[in-house]
């Protein structure tokens, strides 16, 4: 019933409320997330630098570049590019610091890409976040912006990621009805690399490399798991849904935890490396 009064009166989550969920987790998010997952970053990353044609003075885009982990990793491996950052979350944004090579763009992914010039840039990352908008209409304006020989490097979950959050939080939700604040709509995630391999194909793109993978998180208790969960931005929109920083609201989630046993997050993802190929 609730469910129904929300969605008539458009109570969706919005773009706002998922960068507000990045602003709250900004100070935690390199500490809890990036320091086991940059680890990925760092294989696509690597992938993405092998298919440049050349490795120095490029012009790089860093979609949804949260607090700047990329860029680090691009300015050792290619020297005396330049960067545009973009980014929805000013909290996020901010934790990057202050540098010449980089211009900071406190804008939504797509469109930034509909107002930038095509033939643009050499490389364009887009790192956890494609399924931010939608992720073909992302692909294909990536094609458009980048040069000939230019690459598209993306990692991103899947569908299946988050088995053990996806097992309690109906539950949870169920508990909380009159809590419910607005709904979140199921994000746009790839089930298989097998689907993010056809949507950059689809644009024009031809695959360079790729790979599925998963990592798991392993925990003392459950109030570990939910401190890990709500520190991450992993369920960022879900966290404005019902408030996943309300104290009975986490202590509820503890209690799930319990039951259902959980000791572990596991994440599954997917990357793929592209390239913008000459024609004919
Ligand atoms: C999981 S973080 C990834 C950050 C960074 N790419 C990394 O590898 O650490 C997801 C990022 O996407 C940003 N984001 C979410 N929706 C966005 C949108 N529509 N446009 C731009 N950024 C967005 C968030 O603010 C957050 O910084």
């Amino acid at each position: 019933m609730r469910v129904a009064w929300l969605f008539l009166r458009n109570r969706i989550i919005t773009k706002d409320d998922i960068a507000a969920s990045y602003d709250a987790v900004s100070s935690k998010y390199d500490d809890v997330f990036m320091g086991t997952m940059s680890a990925y970053n760092d294989e696509l990353l690597e992938q993405a630098v092998r298919r440049l044609r050349q490795r120095q003075g490029l012009s790089i885009l860093d979609l949804a570049c949260g607090t700047g982990y990329n860029i680090g990793y691009l300015r050792a491996a290619c020297p005396g590019s330049r960067f545009d950052a973009v980014d929805i979350s000013s909290g996020m944004l901010g934790s990057i610091p202050g540098a010449a090579d980089v211009v900071r763009h406190h804008r939504d992914m797509l469109s930034f890409l509909e107002s930038a010039g095509r033939d643009t840039y050499d490389l364009i990352v887009c790192s956890w976040a494609l399924k931010y908008q939608n992720p073909r209409k992302l692909i294909r304006q990536c094609y458009r912006v980048l040069r000939q020989n230019g690459v598209l490097a993306v990692i991103v979950n899947t569908r299946q990621t988050l088995p053990e959050v996806r097992r309690v939080y109906p539950k949870l939700l169920a508990n909380n009805v009159d809590r419910i604040d607005k709904l979140m709509l199921e994000l746009p995630n790839p089930k298989t690399e097998a689907d993010l391999l056809r949507w950059a194909r689809s644009s024009g793109f031809s695959a360079k490399a790729g790979n599925s993978l998963s990592h798991v998180f392993w925990f003392d208790g459950p109030s570990s798991a939910v401190e890990f969960v709500t520190s991450t931005g992993a369920l960022a929109g879900f966290d404005a849904m019902i408030d996943l920083r309300d104290r009975k609201v986490k202590g509820e989630m503890a209690v799930l935890f319990g039951q259902a046993q959980t000791r572990s997050i596991t994440h599954s993802f997917v990357y793929g490396v592209f390239e913008k190929e000459e024609l004919g």
